[in-house]
């Protein structure tokens, strides 16, 4: 059976062939919000793929039109929509992490799909700290430096899924 592992807990188990990374989120004990119920019309249950993109089912027009309406592309999936079909580590939206409004002011230049991965970023940083809040100064310290990977990497999910399992500590 495949193993799927999700971060930020490190939750990891095996599961069934054809399961979908939301059912296997449930199953490993991992929340993960999916506000219309699996049904690709909210992209709440967006996850993104750390490692295993090959070992997953296609993106179907559905899963495709979500994610452009929440501007979002590889490695990026709708976690409902998603088969396992191999081993898999995803990263799931850090539900404990919160924000300042000020932090979160620091984003608003961004595309959304780089907001999301800059907050990926500092927030496995500030997680390393053993911070659970990222507010000004944390953001000054982390921001600019998160920032400045992503806009080097640009659009390949390859060094952007790296960028993520760097920042955890895993390569
Ligand atoms: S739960 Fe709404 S798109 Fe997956």
């Amino acid at each position: 059976m495949p193993k799927v592992t999700f971060y930020p807990t490190g939750k990891s188990g095996e599961v069934p062939r054809e399961m979908s990374l939301l059912d296997a989120a449930e199953k490993l004990g991992v929340i993960l919000h999916h506000d219309c119920g699996g049904f690709a019309t909210c992209s709440t249950c967006r996850i993104l793929i750390v490692e295993g993109t090959t070992h997953l089912s296609e993106i179907d027009l559905d899963e495709e039109n979500m994610l452009e309406e929440a501007e979002l592309s590889a490695p990026f999936r709708l976690s409902c929509q998603t088969k396992i079909l191999g081993d898999v580590v995803a990263r799931i939206p850090d539900q404990q992490m919160k924000w300042s409004k000020e932090a979160l002011q620091e984003l608003e230049d961004h595309t959304a799909e780089t907001r999301e991965i800059v907050r990926i970023i500092v927030e496995a940083r500030s997680r390393k700290r053993g911070l659970s809040i990222v507010d000004r100064s944390t953001a000054t310290l982390l921001l600019d430096d998160a920032k400045a990977q992503v806009d080097r990497v640009g659009e390949n999910p390859a060094g952007l899924a790296a960028l993520i399992k760097q920042a955890y500590g895993e390569s």
